[in-house]
Parts: structure tokens; sequence; C-alpha cells
């Protein structure tokens, strides 16, 4: 009788864990036991973007935050909610869009109440060096004081121990370079009021982190393009203007400073690092870089040649011009209109600590092929524009 007791409640225990395990398999894979989530503050930009590309196929739920436009401003991760793609991965929504800025405390507050993340990633900015010139108070809020409520709103909502902060510092910090190449030891010189912002950001993060022991951190990264870059900064610009040149839709280039020196990257081999930076043991600053540096002629020169145009510079200052081998026409010029108050003439990274801790290899896309990706996408870009212009007329 006893033996029989026990052998129907055997069977019952082994029909609920039969019954839930069949449940649990069949309702979650193992990633979406452990799916992490994560907020984007700046998905919209061009590293927003490719961050929320690497975070989904990695199996995190993504939360990003934008801010309201008049026209749209989500072109850059359109395809993140509307390719099958994302919606097939595990049939639901796996990238989630919140209203709110990083001038608006409360709706920092909500959206991380809401959204309970595991990690932040805190790109939002105004991030053009020149504009910043023209709007140092708007800058100092977004950039500066910005950071400050993102970390004020993780500490008020007590999440500072569940939650992880990856802030992106710049290599603007250095501006005046006190040494070549800058690495985390580097003193600080900023130049605009973009990189005094920015240095704000750097501190009160590391403050935040030794006052409260928040795991926040700074990846001070230098100079990053792609075909996704905003088109008024200088790599951008010049890869479109170079297409537009060829395919006969523009004249001439005009560029400020062609001597500046920039470590450029590939964006999307960079947000790699942002993600790497925050699973480390211990929270640290890390510069991230490729350890070489270029002009900005130097730039200009290959985005053409690539298109089969030889440049032949000739010149100095505010009269050098880039002059078509080919046609003997005058292809880029110099205006003034492009100087800085104050210019960062030169900036070249020591990526050592990233590869020794972080594993991570600079050199993946080069310089070369940096510039080619560009202007091949931007050959395309402006063919579709003008095509779809004229189909319109
Ligand atoms: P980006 O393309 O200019 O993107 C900036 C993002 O911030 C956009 O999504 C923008 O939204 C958003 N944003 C601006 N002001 C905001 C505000 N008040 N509230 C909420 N969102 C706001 O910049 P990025 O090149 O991707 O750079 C990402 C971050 O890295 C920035 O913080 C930048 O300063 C820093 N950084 C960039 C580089 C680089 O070489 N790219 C190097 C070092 C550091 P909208 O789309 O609505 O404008
Ligand atoms: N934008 C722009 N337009 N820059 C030009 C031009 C031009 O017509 N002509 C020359 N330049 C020079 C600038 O003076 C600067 O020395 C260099 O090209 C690069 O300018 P940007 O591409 O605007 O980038 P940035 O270096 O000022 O700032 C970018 O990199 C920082 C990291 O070092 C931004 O992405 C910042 O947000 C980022 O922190």
């Amino acid at each position: 009788m006893q033996t029989q007791k026990t052998n129907s409640r055997f069977s019952w225990i082994r029909l609920f864990v039969f019954k839930y395990s069949y449940y649990f398999c069949t309702n979650f894979s193992i990633e979406s036991i452990m799916a992490k989530t994560a907020l984007i503050t700046g998905i919209t930009g061009q590293d927003g973007s490719f961050l929320a590309e690497f975070l989904l196929e990695k199996g995190y739920d993504v939360h990003g935050i934008i801010r309201r436009s008049s026209s749209f401003n989500t072109g850059r991760i359109e395809h993140l909610y509307l390719d099958e793609w994302v919606r097939d991965m595990r049939n639901k929504r796996l990238l989630t869009l919140h209203y709110g800025d990083m001038t608006d405390s409360s709706s920092l507050v909500r959206i991380i109440q809401s959204v309970q993340p595991d990690e932040i990633y805190n790109l939002a900015a105004q991030s053009h060096v020149k504009v910043s010139f023209d709007c140092p108070e708007y800058t100092a809020e977004a950039d500066a004081v910005g950071t400050l409520r993102l970390l004020e709103a993780v500490r008020i909502l007590g999440l500072e121990k569940k939650c992880k902060i990856y802030q992106a510092s710049t290599s603007e910090l250095f501006g005046l370079v006190q040494e070549v190449p800058q690495k985390e030891t580097t003193p600080f010189y900023p130049r605009s009021p973009y990189g005094v912002a920015k240095q704000y950001g750097f501190w009160i993060v590391k403050n935040y982190r030794e006052s409260y022991g928040m795991f926040a951190v700074n990846g001070i990264l230098f100079n990053h393009e792609s075909e996704r870059r905003g088109e008024t900064f200088v790599t951008r610009k010049i890869t479109l203007a170079a297409a537009r040149i060829k395919q006969g839709y523009q004249d001439k280039l005009y560029l400020g400073n062609l001597n500046a020196l920039r470590d450029w990257g590939y964006a999307k081999d960079y947000v790699e690092c942002m993600w790497l930076i925050l699973q480390q043991e211990k929270p640290e600053d890390f510069v991230i870089a490729t350890g070489e540096y270029h002009t900005v002629r130097d730039f200009c020169t290959l985005a053409f040649k690539h298109l089969g145009i030889e440049l032949r510079w000739e010149g100095e200052g505010v009269d050098e011009k880039g002059i078509d081998v080919a046609t003997g026409k005058s292809l880029v010029e110099v205006d003034p209109r492009f100087f800085r108050p104050a210019e960062v003439e030169q900036l070249l990274g020591d990526p050592t600590k990233a590869k020794t801790l972080l594993g991570w290899n600079p050199r993946k896309t080069s310089f070369e092929d940096l510039v080619k990706i560009m202007v091949e996408h931007d050959m395309r870009f402006v063919k579709k524009l003008y095509l779809k212009a004229h189909i319109e007329e």
C-alpha cells in the first residue's frame, strides 16, 4: 500500500517535470532565458545603428531612445524593425523604441524604469565639433549634463549594481595633443565646446564609478567612419562629393583644413569594442584606435583614385587645389568657412591596452578598405538618389 502511494507520487512528480520542461523548452530558447536587455541612447546615429545590429545578433533584447523630429530620423535603423530576419529570429519584436531626450531627466527615468536594462550604451550626443561652436550651450546640455542625468536616473532607480554603463568618450579630449600617440594616461586638452562637454562626461562617469561602485566606463574612441556616417563629417562629405563629381552631378568639393591628421577606423569594428568593454570583470576605460593616421588630403586622394580620378595638389593654404590630372579641372578647393575657431591638428591613438585586454584587432578593416567601402556605397547611393529624382520629375 505504502509502495503504491510512493509510486503514484513519483508519477505525478514525473508528469509535472515533463509537462513543465516541455513548456519551458517550447516557449523559451536558451538564449531567450539568458537574454540580456540593452538600452542604447543615440540609436538612430551611425554607431547606434551598428551597435543595435550587433546586439540583436548576440540575442539581446534591444531598446533605443529616439527623439521627436519633424521628419523621420530612423533611416539608419528602419531595416531592423521592418526586415523579416529580425522578426523571424524569435517571432517577436526584439527592438523597441522609446521617445526621450538627453536634456529631459524625466524621460530618462521613465524609460530606464520600464526597460530595467542590464547594459546602457550612452551614444547620444550633439557630436559635430564645428556645430558645437555655434551651439555650445545645447552641446553642454546634451553631452555633459545629459550624461549626468543618465547616471542619476540609474542611481535614483536603485539600479547601480544591476546596470552597466558605457559612455561614448572621444579622442577630442586629447585636442591639443600632449604626447603622440595618445593613450589612456595622456593628459586631456580639449579644443572645442564639444570636447569640453565630453570631458565633463568622462569625469562624471569615472566619478560615479569611484563614488558609488557603479560599472560605468569610458570608451575613448578615435574617429570611426562608415557608409552610414553623417554627411557633414569630412570623410562622408568627400566620398559623397567624389561620387557626385564622377557621375556629373557636382563640379567641385570645398573643404577646410586639408592638413588635419586623423586616426580613422571602421565604425562596424568599433561597436564590438563597446560591448567588449562592458563584458570585462573590472570596470576600466579604454582607448580604441587603429594606431595609424592620415591627412584629410590623403583621404581625398584615395577616394577619387578609387573612382579612377587622379588628383594633383597645387598651391598652399587657402589657395591649395586638387586638380584632375586627366582634365586639368580643379575638383577640390579650400573654403575658410570650414575652418574651426580652434583646430585639433592631429590625433593618433595607441590601442595597446584594447589589443591586450580585449583581444581586439584594431586593423580589422584597413584604411584603404574603409575608403573603398564608403566610395562604393556612395556611388550606388548617388545613382539611386538621382534616378529617383528623374522618375519623380
Ligand atoms: P551621430 O551619428 O551624430 O549620432 C548621434 C546620436 O545622438 C543620434 O541618434 C542623435 O539623434 C542622438 N542625439 C543627439 N542629441 C540628442 C539628445 N539631446 N537626446 C537624445 N538623443 C540625441 O554620432 P555617432 O558618430 O554615431 O557617435 C556616437 C557617439 O560617439 C556620440 O556620443 C559621439 O560624440 C561619440 N563619438 C563618435 C566618434 C566618431 O568618430 N563617430 C568618435 C568618438 C566619440 P538624431 O538622429 O535624432 O539626431
Ligand atoms: N566636417 C568637416 N568638413 N571637417 C573638415 C572639413 C570639412 O569640410 N575640411 C577639413 N576638415 C577637417 C576638420 O577641421 C577636422 O580636423 C577633420 O577634418 C575631421 O573633421 P570631422 O570629420 O568633422 O570630425 P572631427 O574629428 O572633428 O570629429 C569627429 O571625431 C571625433 C573623434 O575624434 C566626430 O565624430 C566627433 O563626434 C568625435 O568625437
